[in-house]
């Protein structure tokens, strides 16, 4: 792909937790490996009350903070904090982008935006920014979620920063696609000869995809009590996951052809009617108990006040099309379950016929499991014979083979999902970041399951912190005869 790098980078909510956490640690982690362009100058806007000076120990503290022992190193520091400059503003108000533009400066060599802030303040920021020259042709906008809460709030947004960036300017992020063993599922799946005839209907009998976390609230109230977990993790990274285990072969690895093949999944997933919707969406929230080792307060008394939100979902998706006819994909998020882990589980269907039935020979159907966090590896479960000779009967057992990325590439520094995708905002290159009809294709889905929830009143179920949610999510895959893989 051409490289177009650009030549500022202007980072709105640049003393936000994403900022501290995640932006400032990665732009420093290219930095520090000479990835950045040489002469680009990063320039923080905020309400904060910071200049350039104060803004730099503020981002020196959070690197201190944040980084890795490992990739502390002093005169790396030294070359990067001049790189930061910084623009007190309240986004809210239009006459603060003038200032903002000053700060700035000339933005032929390219200029590209990263914008992380309340969907409410996204209209306002646009306009702002185009009314003072900060979206022409040279200037490219990323943007982080949540992009609405629903179809027609996104459609809203969309259409506000379409009047003024074309899409191929715009980066929608999911930094789940920034992540490493994320993209392995493509390189799994296309670089390999053996999986493609069988990843079908025939070959296929269901797939599990599990995020599952142990923290909680994490002070951020305000917008997760507004999201729950069917917007802040389904809507985007869950069906993101699966529009690359569904997908079909893209002709290309660019950001046309996989993204075409992308939405095309999104658009052939079955929708949950309201009739269906008890049946097949289990909704949670969490109770007090034991999770990541420390003992937790329930939602409710973590939030202060009652709620209906729900912070755990299990779904049984279908995908209406040739490849995917009456697969089931068990999709399961959730705050405070029993590990943190996520993880694509295939399940194939079982041999045809078992030679070994009579021997006492016990066959398990394969499993494939591609696990995201907290390790990074790729599983295939495969059936082995125990050693010995057998005189009471073939003795066969599940063993896995297995691809350790950690291991394998032991020598490579793993990178933060936000590394890539700042670099590839950074030098214009879409590929991993979601185009508009897919984030529709995502909401319209999304909006009917809530739909199906508002017409059936549907309230979530307590689970146990600690625990994988409630039993009826359990239920939801036994009823078929599967067991969600859990170890
Ligand atoms: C974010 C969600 O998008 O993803 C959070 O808003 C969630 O609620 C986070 O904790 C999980 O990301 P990761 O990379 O830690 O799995």
């Amino acid at each position: 792909m051409d490289r177009n790098p650009v030549s500022k980078l202007l980072l709105f909510g640049a003393t936000g937790d994403l900022a501290q956490r995640m932006l400032l640690p990665s732009l420093y982690g290219l930095h520090a490996d000479g990835l950045l362009p040489k002469d680009l100058t990063i320039t923080g806007a905020a309400r904060s009350d910071y200049n350039d000076d104060s803004y730099r120990d503020f981002a020196k503290k959070a690197l201190d903070k944040f980084l890795p022992p490992e990739l502390k190193d002093e005169s790396a520091l030294g070359t990067f904090l001049p790189r930061l400059g910084y623009q007190a503003m309240d986004m809210s108000q239009p006459d603060q982008f003038k200032p903002l533009a000053d700060k700035v400066g000339d933005v032929a060599g390219g200029l590209a935006i990263y914008l992380s802030t309340a969907p409410s303040l996204f209209e306002a920021a646009i306009s702002g920014l185009e009314a003072v020259g900060l979206a022409g042709p040279t200037v490219r906008i990323g943007l982080e979620k949540p992009l609405g809460y629903d179809l027609a709030s996104s459609c809203e947004i969309n259409d506000a920063v379409a009047k003024v960036f074309p899409e191929e300017r715009i980066f929608r992020i999911d930094h789940y696609l920034g992540k490493e063993t994320v993209q392995n599922i493509l390189a799994l799946r296309f670089g390999n000869t053996f999986f493609e005839p069988i990843w079908n209907a025939r070959g296929i009998d269901n797939v599990q995809i599990t995020i599952a976390e142990t923290v909680g609230l994490e002070e951020r109230a305000g917008y997760y009590d507004g999201a729950g977990a069917l917007r802040d993790m389904i809507a985007n990274h869950t069906l993101q996951l699966l529009t690359l285990v569904a997908m079909e072969p893209p002709a290309r690895y660019d950001k046309t052809a996989i993204r075409d093949e992308k939405a095309k999944v999104l658009h052939s997933l079955r929708e949950i009617t309201p009739e269906d919707v008890g049946r097949n969406v289990v909704s949670g929230q969490y109770g007090a108990g034991a999770s990541g080792g420390e003992i937790v307060k329930s939602y409710t008394d973590e939030l202060g006040k009652p709620s209906d939100t729900e912070t755990f979902v299990a779904i049984k998706a279908y995908v209406d099309n040739w490849r995917w006819q009456g697969v089931p994909f068990y999709l399961r998020t959730g705050k405070r379950l029993a590990v943190r882990r996520s993880e694509i589980a295939i399940q194939f269907k079982p041999v045809p016929h078992s030679m070994f039935a009579g021997r006492g020979g016990m066959l398990q159907p394969n499993v494939l499991v591609i696990r995201l966090q907290p390790e990074e590896y790729i599983q295939l479960l495969v059936m082995a014979k125990q050693p010995g000779l057998d005189r009471d009967g073939v003795k066969l057992r599940e063993v896995p083979l297995n691809l350790s990325l950690d291991q394998e590439f032991g020598g490579q520094r793993r990178r933060i999902a936000y590394e890539r995708l700042l670099l590839d905002l950074i030098e214009g290159d879409q590929t991993l970041f979601v185009r508009r009809d897919e984030v529709e294709g995502q909401w319209r889905w999304i909006d009917a399951i809530r739909a199906g929830w508002a017409a059936n009143g549907t309230r979530p179920k307590s689970y146990a912190s600690g625990s994988w949610g409630p039993s009826a999510a359990i239920a939801l895959t036994e009823r078929d005869g599967v067991t969600w893989q859990d170890d």
